[in-house]
């Protein structure tokens, strides 16, 4: 078994970078923290893990809205007035869908479509968390993924904070085989949310990936994908060639080749439904 030590990132695909990344940064409260052309790399500020955005132009597929990543706010307010704010400003933005908030398997929450092609959802689980169980269930992913939350006077005039980017979103075909994979190959913990649900994390943070059962879904590029980090170049040259050793009989659709760059090594590995990860060593 590979042994991560972080759920260190996500890879999101869109078609301008120009068009995407200020929807990012201007109404869901993420930072630039680098760039290269062709890519933006950007945090939370209040979250452990990064999102990079890659620019393809055209080729960007249009995602359903089971994939999807989310940030939260605090109060179910705020979720309406997110929905105030990004309606009055959605020509700005190039918003061209935004559903009205709903309540939704706990969370109360609303869903855009960005202009690169990608679906993004503000939520808050503030009303589910009346029930003290909830804050235990499921890892631990509905209680607050901050320890302070993120000051209003940084993300003013508005009326809601995002105070963490919270999970991102796959789907899968064959529950009992992915859960195998993403807990006996990757490392990783899987938590049932519900028949149909559930969500991977790291147990030492708090961002989690949703995995939900489809029977019908698209192939993405590797720019759509989940980073997890090793310890080491050697970890990374070890799961790679284990991966390879033993790819059909863990059900690895895709393999790339080790990358190097500089003092990081890297490599690609499609899951038995075709989703892309990562598996790198630290930066
Ligand atoms: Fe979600």
């Amino acid at each position: 078994m590979i042994k991560p030590i972080a759920l260190s990132a996500t890879h999101m695909e869109c078609c301008s970078l120009n068009e995407s990344v200020p929807v990012l940064t201007d109404l869901l409260a993420f930072q630039k923290i680098g760039e290269q052309p062709g890519e933006v790399k950007l945090k939370h500020p209040n979250t452990d893990w990064v999102l990079y955005v890659h620019e393809s132009g055209g080729e960007a597929a249009v995602k359903q809205m089971h994939n999807h990543w989310g940030v939260r706010v605090e109060t179910n307010e705020e979720v309406d007035a997110a929905y105030e704010y990004m309606s009055k400003n959605k020509e700005k933005y190039g918003i061209k869908q935004i559903a009205k908030p709903l309540f939704n398997h706990g969370s109360y929450s609303l869903y855009f479509l960005e202009p690169g092609t990608n679906g993004w959802e503000i939520e808050c689980y503030t009303a589910a968390l009346r029930k003290a169980s909830m804050a235990q269930k499921a890892g631990g992913v509905y209680a607050p993924h901050w320890t302070t939350t993120y000051p209003a006077e940084r993300f003013p005039g508005r009326g809601y904070v995002p105070h963490a980017f919270t999970h991102g979103t796959l789907a899968c075909a064959d529950m009992e085989a992915s859960r195998k994979f993403y807990t006996e190959t990757l490392g990783l913990e899987a938590h049932q949310a519900n028949p149909n649900v559930f969500y991977i994390k790291h147990p030492n943070t708090k961002c989690y990936v949703v995995c939900a059962i489809r029977q019908d879904f698209k192939r993405f590029s590797p720019n759509f994908r989940f980073t997890i980090t090793v310890g080491s170049q050697d970890e990374v040259a070890n799961a790679h060639d284990w991966l390879q050793r033993s790819q059909a009989e863990l059900g690895v659709s895709e393999l790339s080749d080790v990358q190097t760059n500089g003092s990081v090594s890297s490599f690609l590995v499609s899951d038995p439904d075709n989703n892309w990860w990562e598996v790198t060593s630290p930066n």
